[in-house]
């Protein structure tokens, strides 16, 4: 049994079985001069001076209790970098324009497919160990910088290995419908992508796809999804990053667990989602770090009753691993209130990648939880650009990561 003692106060969203929406997106209990006791890998008891005989007593003084992050969309397994893009990007080059030309994912795509097992998992360790430190328990993995079958592979074994090493959790995701690869003609590449999922389908728990202009059709989307779906993969869809173009419409029509960016969603396709029971999960490091004011309309998803998740999107272009960072985002650019912005990266964030034993600081709920320096956790967003979080602890475990 592990003690955490004497917390300024114990933050967590409501206990619930479903996604968090609409009001209660925003209403977190705020447990004052509280203990949490562990025991194994759970949460057995959160109160004021429990009495009990821990094997280790760990004091919290003045410190605040929150559980830890769930980042539900990241691509964080790639070889190389792309910090010149930066340049282009100030110099006035779209994010489609640079991908059109060679440079993006397809960048991407060659370093990672030159890359040795070794040095991808050198450098996706860093950025794992990174994620942690900003607060991350469990994440999300994507491939989709192989876009052939042996270097997705080896992306979705790396995404497996991070995650068999006793640290955060990962869930990962097949995406081989990123980029169309150099020199495929499209119908031949569809058609790939389509039989690598029963070669993929052990690897992975969900397939996503890059449904948006300059990348996937909603048509050639569908079909990918719909053998996904039949290899028994749950299904995500990158959706409406910058237009209303069809991905989040075919979101709600396969009824899929996330629809993620929606920056350019229509209020119809709110609804429709809504209607669907889709998590849409908000990424906005992606228009931050391609210098657009363009952010996910939030407060009308929230009005709408669309529960909400968030992530980081960490890869090439948004490089960041800090699901800090992304609930300051959400809060100075898309207006979420930090409870919002808690809740939207904690329980429903785990949600959003099927898990629902995390999120919440109760009884029976997974030990995974951030002890943070701030004198009331609101500073969390408030006082942005430092690490608040002094401790991690992952299925009951503090983590040295
Ligand atoms: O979610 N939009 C597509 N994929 C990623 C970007 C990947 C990259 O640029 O390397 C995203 O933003
Ligand atoms: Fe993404």
């Amino acid at each position: 049994m592990l003690l955490l003692r004497g917390a300024s106060e114990v933050v967590t969203p409501p206990e619930t079985s479903i996604p968090l929406s609409g009001e209660a997106m925003g209403l977190v209990e705020r447990h004052s001069n509280s203990d949490v006791l562990i025991e194994g890998n759970k949460i057995v008891a959160v109160g004021k001076k429990l009495e009990c005989e821990a094997d280790e007593i760990i004091d919290v003084k003045g410190k605040v209790i929150v559980p830890g992050f769930v980042d539900p969309h990241t691509h964080l397994v790639w070889a190389g970098s792309r910090e010149h893009e930066l340049e282009w990007k100030l110099q006035g080059r779209t994010y489609q324009e640079i991908l059109a030309s060679g440079g993006g994912i397809l960048r991407t795509v060659k370093e990672t497919r030159n890359s040795d097992v070794e040095k991808l998992q050198q450098q996706s360790l860093y950025r794992f160990k990174n994620a942690i430190k900003a607060g991350t328990t469990t994440l999300e993995i994507k491939s989709g910088y192989g876009l052939e079958l042996e270097t997705e592979l080896k992306q979705l074994k790396v995404a497996n290995w991070l995650g068999s090493l006793g640290l955060a959790e990962t869930v990962v995701t097949f995406m081989g419908a990123h980029a169309l690869p150099e020199g495929k003609d499209r119908r031949e590449y569809i058609s790939d992508v389509i039989s690598m999922i029963s070669e993929v389908k052990d690897l992975a728990v969900f397939c996503d796809v890059f449904c948006e202009e300059g990348a996937f059709t909603e048509e050639e989307s569908r079909k990918i999804l719909h053998e996904a779906l039949k290899q028994g993969l749950g299904l995500k869809i990158h959706a409406d990053e910058f237009g209303d173009t069809g991905g989040g419409r075919l979101a709600a029509e396969l009824g899929v667990v996330s629809a993620d960016h929606l920056a350019g969603s229509t209020i119809d396709t709110i609804i429709e989602l809504r209607e669907a029971g889709t998590i849409g999960v908000l990424l906005p490091g992606t228009p931050f770090a391609i210098l657009s004011d363009h952010f996910a309309p939030a407060r009308k998803m929230i009005a709408n009753k669309l529960p909400l998740a968030l992530a980081t999107d960490c890869n090439p272009n948004c490089y960041t691993e800090s699901m800090q960072l992304v609930q300051q985002l959400a809060v100075f650019r898309m207006k979420m209130t930090p409870a919002e912005a808690l809740i939207a990266s904690t329980v429903n964030s785990a949600f959003a990648i099927g898990k629902t034993d995390r999120g919440c600081i109760a009884e029976g709920w997974r030990a995974d939880l951030l002890i943070c320096d701030v004198p009331d956790y609101r500073h969390l967003t408030y006082h942005f650009g430092k690490n608040h979080v002094e401790s991690v602890i992952i299925g009951g475990k503090v983590i040295d990561a």
